[in-house]
């Protein structure tokens, strides 16, 4: 469970602990909060893997750690991103160019390349055990409805949910299923602020439900996606935004 340390990642954690799962809890560098998400999980088992998945070798030691720690990884969920704050806005009629190249390329490294050698070396070892496996990965609306103040971010997203694809198709023949999950705003402790005033009635305004989404809405679509009985659903890229946002 990458990115576990906090917000969505937390409450997917949480929500497989609750049916008995083992987790490894992931995060970066925010140890008192992943330590926080690793004491509200009921059951035993559960363990911490710290790791900047920018870097390669990185990705591969959080990977071998994550087997190691639970006995094999069945679920591997990419959550882990460099989403978009105060300090990351890039709009392109604004920012400069130093800035632009510099959030493009921690965008690219952490959210596209950081996934997609996690993903390689967590289900290299799913394959080399032969069991069934499960690759979940949090995309997002961004990556259909744009984001002029984050282009980059939407574009990281974009080609996660283009990964997501590719792999489901690649590793049927394995038995892994990879799906992944397009959430609309949702509240988080990053997020919170936006939800306070005229921004709070504007982002709750865009779902004709009048409200934002919750992280336990989106951990119960991760819980279902990651269960037996949607091996169908592979190769889904699965909308979770209250109708604010809808695709062809
Ligand atoms: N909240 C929303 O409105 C929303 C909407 C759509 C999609 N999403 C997606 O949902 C996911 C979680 O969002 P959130 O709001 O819960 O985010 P968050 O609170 O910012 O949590 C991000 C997580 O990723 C980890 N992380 C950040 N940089 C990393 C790196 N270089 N290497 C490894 N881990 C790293 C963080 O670890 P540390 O705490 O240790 O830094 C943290 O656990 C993200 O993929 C996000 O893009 C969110």
């Amino acid at each position: 469970m990458t990115g576990a340390s906090r917000g969505i990642g937390r409450a997917i954690a949480r929500a497989f602990a609750e049916k008995g799962d083992r987790v490894a809890v992931h995060y970066a560098s925010n140890r008192e909060d992943a330590e926080r998400t690793l004491g509200e999980l009921p059951g035993s088992g559960h363990g911490l893997v710290q790791g900047d998945l920018s870097d390669p070798e990185v990705a591969r030691r959080v990977a071998d750690e994550a087997e190691a720690l639970v006995d094999g990884v069945g679920v591997l969920v990419n959550n882990a991103a460099f989403a978009p704050s105060a300090s990351s806005a890039h709009p392109p009629a604004e920012v400069s160019y130093v800035d632009w190249q510099r959030v493009w390329r921690r965008m690219l490294d952490v959210n596209v390349l950081g996934t997609a050698n996690v993903t390689f070396c967590v289900t290299r070892h799913m394959i080399e055990r032969g069991v069934p496996g499960r690759v979940v990965n949090i995309g997002s609306r961004g990556a259909f409805k744009g984001e002029p103040d984050f282009p980059a971010y939407g574009a990281s997203k974009a080609a996660l949910h283009s990964f997501g694809q590719s792999l489901a198709v690649a590793l049927a023949p394995h038995g892994i299923a990879v799906t992944s999950v397009a959430p609309g705003f949702t509240a988080t402790d990053r997020v919170a602020a936006k939800l306070d005033g005229t921004s709070g009635e504007v982002l709750r305004g865009e779902s004709p439900f009048g409200r934002v989404g919750t992280p336990e809405e989106v951990a119960a679509a991760v819980v279902y996606l990651a269960s037996a009985e949607a091996t169908w659903a592979s190769g889904a890229i699965l909308d979770l935004n209250g109708a604010s946002h809808l695709r062809m």
